[in-house]
């Protein structure tokens, strides 16, 4: 791999600085063992960048995410903020702005269960024993982005809010083909979830999807249209159904969280949000785990290191085409659950207690007896 790749690291709020800590761990164990090298450098986004420029994230720092070949994002958010910047001003607006200005319009979040967390499910163990899913979800349109947004104010006093669920039928074909073709790889099943029976995008949506499928070449896939109610119920009462599930950016943010919890902890899931591919075959991408910033424990050597950890497995697998090194990462992720090994989240009776710095050098551990 050339060593002039460039990686920008955001560590965000919260647990942020913490579980990227242990990345920055294991790039240098590859450094030094591997000949992975990249050029690292650090940027603000959140409410650190906001207290230290007045912005969740500053036109520099987005200019060396547009020419960085990967970011990487720990979380931003937390007490310090709500309510209490202005609102364009709150954390989540960088990271949206991150997503929107360097249009990764897929995400990706793969749901999986580690054998050694099916105790650690909210479901009983057989429900969710091999579990192995991955959200495609819309992340550049919908109610997240459209206009108008606002809350208005009446002469007698009154309120009224309004958010704008927008989708155009390229947004929904491009999408609809990253789940395809996902699908392709895995075991060639697509479930769409969307509220067609009350959204006007949800008809286009369901309708796009389909014809995608037909005439895009994709008729060798199962695809399955569900809608999005059935599917939050389906999810926690059969989640082995599904293999690919693709939606909006609303349904996809709830459906995640809701799948997260399936394989044991928040704290175990990596993310991968992608841009089109260019000329020359690269793409814009930037890796994060689902996880939120966590400010009740942050600093406290308490948050789980291997969602931000899986997150640069993925980076190497769809930015640096670094699937050795990604497998070998994820296989020691693997053993130190499979030793016993937890963090708070996912702590267990018998099992032992790690911090969060421990947890990342256990990794390396199990890394280096891998070579
Ligand atoms: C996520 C988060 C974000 C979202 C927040 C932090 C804006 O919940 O990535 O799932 O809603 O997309
Ligand atoms: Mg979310």
């Amino acid at each position: 791999m050339p060593a002039n790749r460039k990686i920008l690291m955001l560590p965000g709020d919260g647990v942020g600085p913490e579980v990227m800590a242990e990345v920055r761990r294991v790039i240098d164990w590859q450094a030094r063992h591997r000949s992975v090298g990249f050029d690292i450098s650090e940027g603000l986004v959140g409410g650190c960048s906001y207290n230290a420029c007045g912005q969740a994230i500053s036109d520099e720092t987005m200019t060396d995410a547009m020419h960085a070949d990967a970011v990487l994002m720990g979380a931003v958010g937390g007490p310090e903020w709500d309510g209490k910047v202005p609102r364009h001003c709150r954390p989540e607006a960088g990271l949206l702005r991150l997503r929107k200005d360097m249009a990764l319009y897929a995400n990706l979040r793969p749901a999986r269960v580690f054998d050694a967390l099916a105790e650690a499910s909210s479901l009983k163990k057989e429900r969710v024993l091999s579990l192995d899913m991955l959200i495609v979800r819309e992340l550049t349109g919908g109610v997240y982005f459209g206009e108008p947004k606002e809350i208005t104010t009446f002469p007698d006093g009154t309120r009224r809010a309004v958010d704008t669920q927008l989708y155009t039928s390229p947004e929904i074909e491009r999408i609809a083909i990253v789940a395809f073709e996902l699908a392709r790889k895995r075991s060639g099943k697509v479930h769409s979830a969307e509220k067609m029976n009350v959204m006007e995008t949800g008809v286009l949506w369901r309708e796009v999807v389909t014809e995608v499928h037909r005439s895009g070449g994709f008729e060798d896939i199962e695809l399955h249209h569900i809608l999005a109610d059935n599917c939050a119920m389906q999810l926690v009462r059969q989640p082995r159904q599904f293999d690919v599930l693709v939606t909006d950016n609303l349904f996809g943010d709830i459906l995640s969280d809701c799948a997260a919890m399936l394989t044991g902890s928040l704290g175990m899931l990596p993310s991968a949000s992608l841009g089109a591919m260019d000329g020359n075959g690269t793409r814009k991408a930037l890796y994060e785990p689902v996880h939120g910033s966590a400010p009740d424990i942050a600093g406290k050597g308490l948050a789980n290191p291997l969602a931000m950890i899986l997150s640069y497995a993925m980076c190497l697998r769809y930015s640096f085409d670094g699937k050795e090194d990604a497998d070998m990462i994820e296989g020691a992720v693997g053993r130190v659950l499979a030793n016993g090994l937890r963090t708070s989240d996912i702590m267990a009776k018998g099992c032992t207690w790690v911090s969060t710095e421990e947890m990342g050098k256990a990794v390396i551990a199990e890394m280096d007896k891998a070579i």
